[in-house]
């Protein structure tokens, strides 16, 4: 049986395929600000501005591509049940071949109508920006299909049920700054390995930790090599 690793992904993950982390020195909340295009309540007073900082978004993202770092975590799959948790609202693991991806914060290339936050739908590329007076076939308003702050984090469960079952966990490119994803590390069972892959110091209260202190694409080569011990080939 394979072992089943599972990954919590944060923005420092596609940091090197060209996109701003939030949080770091010229990062995306040094530019705009948190409460403005993240919040429901930003979205209500200035609904134009929230759908141009993800109409932006979306449009970065179309000429990105997944790097090193997240075609070495598809290629785990060879030896490993893997299971990617991540942050990222982007879609750079699943262009990787990645096929097991929870996306704790929404996606950026879906919509969903204001008054239903489950029900999402595809955003065709050709057609990126999501525009006043878009509507589902109710007539209802379509939004960013991301979680804001203060809205509930509905695949929280579905990930806390993986880590619970890792053989292995491994944290990539968070600052662990945001709950309720910074505190899947507490559902990690006691004597299982945890790498993390992060240049900078994250501190955190967990005293097992295997600190790798590279950026993604360098950092998931070393982790495959610490990880061959734990191999199963099919
Ligand atoms: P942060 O910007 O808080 O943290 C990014 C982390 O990536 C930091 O620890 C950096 O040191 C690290 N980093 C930078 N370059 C890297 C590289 N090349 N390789 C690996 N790591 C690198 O981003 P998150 O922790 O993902 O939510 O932020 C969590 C949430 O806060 C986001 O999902 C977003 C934001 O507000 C919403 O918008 C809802």
């Amino acid at each position: 049986m394979k072992k089943r690793l599972v990954i919590l992904t944060g923005a420092g993950m596609s940091a090197e395929s060209g996109i701003s982390t939030f949080r770091d020195s010229d990062g995306l909340w040094e530019k705009h600000r948190v409460e403005d295009v993240a919040t429901p309540e930003g979205f209500a007073a200035n609904p134009q501005l929230v759908l141009d900082f993800y109409n932006q978004r979306r449009r970065e993202l179309l000429n990105t591509q997944p790097n090193a770092g997240h075609i070495g975590l598809a290629e785990l799959e060879r030896d490993f049940d893997v299971r990617i948790i991540t942050q990222n609202v982007d879609n750079l693991h699943e262009r990787a071949g990645s096929s097991h991806v929870i996306h704790l914060h929404g996606e950026l290339m879906k919509a969903c109508p204001i008054n239903d936050l489950n029900t999402a739908y595809d955003i065709s590329p050709e057609h990126p920006d999501l525009h006043i007076g878009d509507k589902d076939a109710n007539g209802v308003q379509l939004r960013p299909f991301i979680v804001w702050f203060g809205e509930p984090v509905p695949m929280i469960e579905p990930a806390i049920t993986e880590v619970e079952a890792c053989d292995i966990f491994v944290v990539i490119g968070t600052s662990l700054n945001v709950y309720p994803a910074a505190g899947l590390l507490n559902y990690v069972r006691r004597g299982q390995p945890i790498f993390l892959i992060d240049p900078k110091v994250v501190n955190t209260y967990r005293t097992d930790i295997h600190f790798i202190r590279k950026g993604a694409s360098e950092g998931v080569k070393e982790l495959k090599e610490l990880l061959r011990p734990y191999a199963q080939p099919q």
